[in-house]
């Protein structure tokens, strides 16, 4: 009798015992799809630019895991015991112990959310005409980096421009190539190693400890600072603990401290990772640093004890710190992500393998082959999605790399992405079911999509607002 039990459950089919969240739902936001030619008109008004839709017009929200997380019932307990003082707000110091616990730096800066503390990183510590290599780009990272003159190298390892590639670090530095650039332009001409635990444009991809290491040894050799973008470390951790030896034993916690310990100071995103709606910060080991950037946050953000945030928003980020950092919330996440990847490729749709921490990357170009990348496949698969169902993702091809600020042409990216990014504690498993048959059904008709091409296109960062029409 045993022997014809038909496997159901995903514990069953894995061979083990289920698990689930380690949380309960205590209160529920209602959803609904609007029908398809409401969908055909919103997409129209929204110029095929997904971050042009109305939310209520969304009916599952996989346009980003930035400050979309559900908090718990404890951040919002730590919401009402804000200490909105201008100045030496109690928030302040909670949040600051926390990142000195978890994290391991000395001081720390908040910021209004993770591109504050890339502006301010960037003015401190790059010269016009100095270089910044780092393991592939990030949109607002690259562009600030740009904009206090420096110029963005990527020494990512060939593997990460491969969708197909199973390499299990596929976030690693390539150490020739960073080599290659020091010998090139001179190590005093490079501002520092700019980091990306996970990297989000490859997949969401990890770096590992062993690499790690090695790029602070060379970078250590010729005096070069490293800088880590610590907004999905707790996720990159995970992958550690997974992938890599001798680390099967140790907890995410432990692994994430470690990982922060070679490195000399890290710019956060608190809304991914630290669960919160809004924040950010930034923390270095340098005194002379610390001083200069708690100086800048002043003129940009706000006072060195809030920067730009509420106290209440500090708690809630303190808080989440600690949560964050839990072994059994950062299974669940990840494993949320990865079953969705798991029924994906189970039916044979490209998207980035292996699966990464905070997202499943579709590979438009593999999607639409009839169409050039000229016309923007990644951004066509957005709006075949959210037609067909009402599921939001976003562009991460060609319209994000935007133009090279030397030629003023397209970049042209290896990796034409589309990415259904999943919040952290917001959707069930019933969601994940809804969204892989919708990518299955747009899969399907594929062939018939037609190309767009972009009518409008802002300056900077273009794929937040550029404008789109069928070609
Ligand atoms: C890897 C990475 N770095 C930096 C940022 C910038 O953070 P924020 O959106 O909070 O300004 C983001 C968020 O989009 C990100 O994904």
């Amino acid at each position: 009798m045993k022997d014809t039990i038909i496997p159901q459950t995903i514990g069953q089919q894995m061979g083990r015992r289920s698990w689930a969240e380690p949380w309960k739902i205590k209160m529920v936001e209602p959803i609904d799809m609007i029908d398809h030619s409401q969908r055909q008109k919103a997409l129209e008004e929204a110029g095929y630019n997904t971050f042009l839709l109305r939310s209520e017009d969304v009916y599952i929200d996989l346009l980003t895991d930035s400050g979309t997380s559900a908090m718990s019932d404890r951040q919002w307990a730590g919401m009402m015991l804000g200490d909105e003082a201008y100045a030496g707000s109690r928030n302040f110091y909670h949040l600051e112990e926390a990142v000195q616990k978890y994290y391991g730096y000395k001081y720390l800066v908040p910021t209004h959310q993770g591109r504050g503390a890339e502006h301010l990183l960037s003015q401190a510590t790059i010269k016009p005409g100095q270089y910044i290599p780092g393991n592939m780009y990030f949109t607002t990272t690259r562009l600030h980096q740009e904009l206090a003159g420096g110029k963005f190298v990527d020494v990512i390892i060939d593997e990460a421009h491969d969708p197909a590639d199973m390499h299990p670090f596929k976030g690693n530095v390539d150490l020739d190539k960073l080599q290659a650039l020091i010998d090139r332009v001179g190590s005093e001409n490079i501002a520092y190693l700019s980091l990306a635990g996970t990297v989000n444009m490859a997949g969401g991809q990890p770096v590992s400890m062993e690499n790690l290491r090695a790029v602070r040894q060379l970078c250590q050799r010729y005096g070069i600072r490293l800088f880590l973008d610590a907004t999905r470390m707790v996720e990159n951790a995970f992958f550690i603990q997974e992938r890599e030896e001798g680390y099967q034993n140790k907890s995410i916690a432990e692994i994430l401290k470690e990982f922060c310990a070679h490195t000399d100071g890290a710019w956060m995103s608190a809304k991914k990772d630290n669960l919160v709606n809004i924040g950010g910060w930034l923390a270095v080991n340098d005194e002379n640093l610390f001083e200069e950037l708690r100086n800048m946050v002043i003129i940009y953000e706000g006072l060195h004890t809030y920067g730009g945030l509420a106290g209440r928003d500090m708690e809630a980020i303190a808080i989440g710190i600690v949560e964050s950092v839990q072994d059994d919330h950062v299974r669940s996440r990840v494993g949320q992500v990865r079953y969705l990847g798991d029924l994906l490729t189970s039916w044979g749709i490209p998207i980035v393998q292996p699966v990464g921490g905070h997202a499943i990357f579709a590979d438009a170009r593999r999607f639409y082959t009839h169409l050039p990348q000229s016309q923007f496949p990644a951004q066509v698969l957005a709006a075949e999605l959210y037609l067909d169902s009402g599921i939001r993702s976003m562009e991460r091809g060609v319209v994000s790399a935007g133009r090279d600020p030397e030629t003023g042409d397209h970049r042209y990216p290896r990796l034409e992405l589309t990415r259904l990014t999943i919040p952290r504690r917001v959707y069930t498993q019933a969601h994940m079911d809804v969204v892989a048959e919708s990518v299955k059904a747009v899969y399907d008709q594929a062939p018939k999509a037609r190309g767009l091409k972009m009518v409008f296109e802002p300056k900077y960062l273009r794929f937040f607002q550029a404008k789109f029409e069928p070609v």
